[in-house]
């Protein structure tokens, strides 16, 4: 049984996120910036940010945070998207989500730059994912396929089971592994799915992003399976110094006696996220300055 630890593998990618930007910086005289925005007071939407920030920092990318209260309208949201769309230093723009229910978040998403969506979640972006290119891949999906290859699991006529279609994780990995160059077989299963045990204990891999603690237990999954699980949910927990600890949507234990590789939470997919935003970053600077490959920044 194989631990795949997004952990080791999302600090092997920083350190050469770093070497790009520090080669960047010194082309170019000036950092990759990221423009965070953060409304209200989601104490994980918080958290998030914070550990985006840290990483910016450590890695060499500048990085600047707009923080609204909860009771900021839609308008100023799409001005100040507007306004950094125009801000010549700004490289990339994360709206954190998800946003108060009374703002709408896919009219904010719309009106970030493509060129400095650096979530991949414009309706450009995900368009190009859909069709096969596109060069900013939203990070969650991007760092799955990474995970994976980086412990050499094969996703070629692999059946493939997704649970979620969020527009953030289900729908653009199963886009992802559907493409001509991964080939991999896709079922997609939600909350309106009728037993979902039919299809997880079919898949060769199964990657679970539905947002329900222990959702897929050992019972459920085939002998040998693959299990990315995407879930973190924070569960209230007095004997934590935190007060809460996170949970995955995977039961851990019984899972692990069945699989033969499974994902940690927390130091599974969450830091591999995290990485490839910041690599998303450096893409998106690089290709408004007309480079299209980042790693020319080291010849
Ligand atoms: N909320 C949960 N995941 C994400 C993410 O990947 N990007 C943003 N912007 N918000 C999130």
């Amino acid at each position: 049984m194989i631990l795949l630890s997004g952990k080791q593998i999302a600090e092997q990618i920083n350190r050469h996120t770093e070497l790009l930007c520090r080669a960047f910086s010194e082309r170019f005289s000036s950092k990759p910036c990221l423009a965070v925005i953060l409304v209200g007071e989601n104490p994980s939407g918080r958290t998030y940010v914070n550990t985006k920030r840290k990483l910016c920092d450590l890695i060499g990318i500048e990085s600047r945070l707009y923080e609204f209260d909860s009771s900021v309208t839609q308008k100023q949201l799409t001005d100040k998207v507007k306004s950094l769309n125009e801000d010549r230093c700004v490289d990339g723009i994360l709206v954190q989500l998800p946003l108060p229910s009374h703002a709408d978040e896919s009219a904010v998403i719309d009106v970030i730059d493509p060129g400095k969506d650096v979530d991949g979640f414009t309706p450009q972006n995900m368009g190009k994912l859909l069709l096969g290119g596109g060069r900013l891949i939203s990070c969650t999906p991007k760092g799955i396929l990474r995970l994976l290859d980086a412990y050499d699991i094969p996703v070629q006529s692999k059946s493939v089971c997704v649970i979620g279609r969020s527009n953030i994780v289900g729908k653009p990995v199963a886009a992802l592994l559907l493409q001509k160059d991964r080939n991999a077989t896709v079922m997609i299963c939600h909350s309106f799915t009728d037993d979902v045990s039919r299809y997880t204990e079919k898949a060769d891999i199964v990657i679970v992003a539905a947002g329900c603690p222990g959702l897929v237990t050992g019972n459920m999954i085939k002998e040998g399976s693959v299990v990315i699980d995407v879930g973190i949910t924070r569960i209230p927990d007095s004997t934590k110094k935190s007060g809460f600890r996170l949970a995955g949507d995977v039961d851990f234990d019984s899972a692990v006696r069945k699989c033969s590789a499974i994902t940690p939470v927390p130091g599974g997919v969450g830091p591999m996220t995290v990485a490839m935003l910041m690599e998303n970053t450096v893409i998106a600077a690089c290709a408004r300055r007309g480079i299209t490959d980042c790693e020319e920044l080291l010849h």
